[in-house]
């Protein structure tokens, strides 16, 4: 949540904080803000609303010019958005921007309002900048000590951009829990929430660690650590492409996104096939070390919860090993029946969310085994966990999450594959030929993308309704969460998800004709009964939209619309029928005019808990 960038270099400042930031966006559009040097002075524009607001508001008012400066984009935590509430914020000489949550902010505000200090704004980031100028008074105007001195006091997250009036030609970084990178170009240099913010500047950059402060000049960037020593920082190379992070010609992120999903599983999955078997040893799993699990399971929060609800209906049905899954805010706080034997998958597109860390490492505390699955190289969670498996993605800008989903999904299959092997419940043979067939995927989404007509039309239905419900069984269940919370992300029609059978104990007591229902039937055994469910919400008045497999029809006049996905053997169905639901969540959300890359409230990385 929050986005935070910082530039020193000989380009105008301005342009590349806003470009920055308009990468980071996904990341909270409450408001937007920057402040830049100006022949030694610091100058802030900063607006309630979009980044396009404050651009509109610079074109106005006049935008700073200079070479150094800090910018942020804004979900809002502590204050409504408002321009008084937006970063940057000031305090003495000092401005900075802030990404996370300080919780003792109360405490450090009142010390300081004793000391004299007065507040502009409601936040807990006015509290940090005012305590920096406290402690670079009391030091004599030195600001790494200064810093050293404000995080001893912090309790909480943050990554914090900082500039020093006194220092016009610096830039100032700190971390904790809240990621920050440091760029690293020629002649300049950079911090960010997170590399896409920096790819067209540089692929280089420095992973900061809590407790390390970096001071970009455009000669350099230095890190030091608490005790004023220079730390010796990795460089890391990114392999995202700019492009990678660019619309492309698309409408929405999203719908690019959804557009990438065969070539995501390909990347994601082809270097962990070999000879025709999942080999997952780059990422720490041996079939050895998977004998040793007896339980497993998965910790997740939102879409990334879904994918490991598919995890479940397959680990179970082909390695016969119990997963139970589990919400990461519910987790960490249930004092979890977790121990040593047992394997806890943590499943994060971001990395970074804070309840999926902080179940991490609650596990981790408890003696279990950690397995993450995360999209964002380098992320909190990725550099926690003992076993990794990165997902291919690439850049994923939408926060309605599509193709991070669709490599989750990949990697639990690979990973289920290769745990029913070890544990001898299937062979080789069979082993071999479902890997097959889910290396066969993007083809056939390929090719549901080429028909997405339909999903438009279906689209055009949904609109007029309020609510609206999902129904499936067993993995279509798992696909009905899924599908129910992509459309009312982004069309804000609410939306709930059913498992079909249990309909009749409550909830069908809602159907009126005003309610569609969207009924997923890909499993051939479940396939009669989810058609009973289908006729009794039909009799009761509800239009039926049925996304069903070619070869299995039902009667005519069952359902109203219907999607047909492509023949496929059922477990590996949730890899195409998905696609249908993020396209009809897609075109709903079009057809409503929404904003389908930003929704309402929402932030694309969900830092605080
Ligand atoms: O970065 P993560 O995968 O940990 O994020 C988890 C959820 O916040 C995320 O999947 C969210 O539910 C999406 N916006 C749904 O589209």
């Amino acid at each position: 949540m929050c986005g935070i960038v910082g530039y020193v270099g000989k380009q105008d400042a301005t342009e590349v904080l806003m470009n920055g930031l308009a990468r980071l966006e996904y990341r909270g559009y409450d408001s937007a803000g920057i402040a830049v040097f100006e022949n030694e002075t610091i100058k802030v524009a900063k607006s309630k609303g979009r980044l396009a607001d404050l651009a509109e508001k610079m074109k106005q008012e006049g935008k700073p010019s200079g070479h150094a400066g800090i910018g942020h984009t804004r979900w809002a935590t502590h204050g409504e958005p408002s321009d008084v509430n937006s970063h940057p914020h000031g305090g003495g000489t000092v401005t900075i921007v802030h990404n996370g949550i300080i919780e003792n902010y109360k405490v450090l505000k009142d010390f300081l309002i004793k000391k004299g200090r007065v507040f502009e704004s409601e936040t807990d980031t006015e509290v940090v900048a005012q305590l920096l100028d406290y402690y670079y008074v009391e030091n004599h105007g030195n600001p790494v000590e200064a810093i050293v001195k404000t995080l001893k006091d912090l309790e909480g997250s943050y990554a914090l951009g900082v500039i020093f009036a006194d220092f016009p030609d610096r830039v100032f970084a700190l971390r904790k829990e809240s990621p920050l990178i440091v760029g690293i170009g020629e002649g300049e240099n950079f911090i960010a929430s997170d590399v896409t913010a920096i790819l067209q500047y540089t692929k280089k950059y420095y992973l900061l660690e809590a407790g390390e402060i970096a001071v970009l000049s455009k000669q350099g960037a230095a890190v030091y650590d608490l005790h004023y020593q220079k730390v010796q920082k990795e460089l890391k190379i990114a392999d995202w492409d700019v492009s990678e992070a660019e619309k492309g010609g698309y409408a929405h992120y999203m719908l690019k996104e959804i557009h990438e999903q065969p070539e995501s599983i390909r990347k994601t999955i082809t270097p962990r096939i070999e000879n025709g078997l999942p080999n997952l040893e780059e990422c720490g799993i041996t079939p050895e070390k998977l004998l040793t699990f007896r339980k497993i399971h998965v910790v997740a929060c939102g879409t990334a919860m879904h994918a490991g609800m598919v995890g479940k209906y397959v680990i179970e049905k082909l390695a016969k090993v119990s997963v139970n899954v589990d919400i990461a805010s519910e987790f960490r706080y249930r004092e979890p029946l977790v121990g040593e034997g047992d394997l806890v998958i943590i499943i994060s597109q971001s990395g970074e969310t804070a309840d999926s860390l902080e179940a991490l490492r609650l596990s981790k505390k408890l003696g279990a085994k950690t397995l993450a699955i995360v999209n964002a190289k380098g992320s909190s969670i990725a550099r926690e966990t003992d076993m990794l498996i990165y997902t291919h993605a690439g850049p994923e800008i939408a926060v309605a999450s599509t193709k991070a989903y669709m490599v989750q999904i990949a990697v639990m299959y690979l990973f289920a594959f290769e745990l029913a092997l070890a544990k001898g419940q299937i062979d080789e043979t069979e082993c071999r030929r479902l890997t097959s067939v889910l290396q066969e995927t993007p083809e056939k989404i390929a090719e549901i993308l080429a028909n997405k007509e339909k999903a438009q039309m279906i689209a055009s239905e949904l609109i007029t309704a309020d609510s609206l419900l999902y129904i499936g069984r067993g993995l279509d269940y798992a696909l009905s969460m899924e599908g129910s919370l992509k459309l009312k992300e982004i069309s804000y029609i609410h939306s709930e998800s059913y498992a079909a059978g249990e309909l009749k104990h409550g909830t069908i007591s809602l159907i009126t004709e005003n309610m569609p229902v969207i009924a997923v039937a890909t499993q051939r055994n479940l396939f009669e009964k989810t058609i009973s469910n289908i006729k009794e919400v039909k009799a009761r008045g509800a239009k039926v939209i049925l996304v069903s497999r070619a070869d299995y029809q039902p009667e005519k006049d069952v359902a109203d619309m219907q999607f047909i996905l492509p023949d496929e053997e059922d477990l590996l169905m949730p890899m195409t029928a998905v696609v249908p639901l993020q396209l009809i969540a897609y075109y709903t959300a079009v057809l409503k005019g929404t904003d389908v890359d930003k929704p309402r409230n929402l932030a694309k990385s969900v830092t605080v808990e």
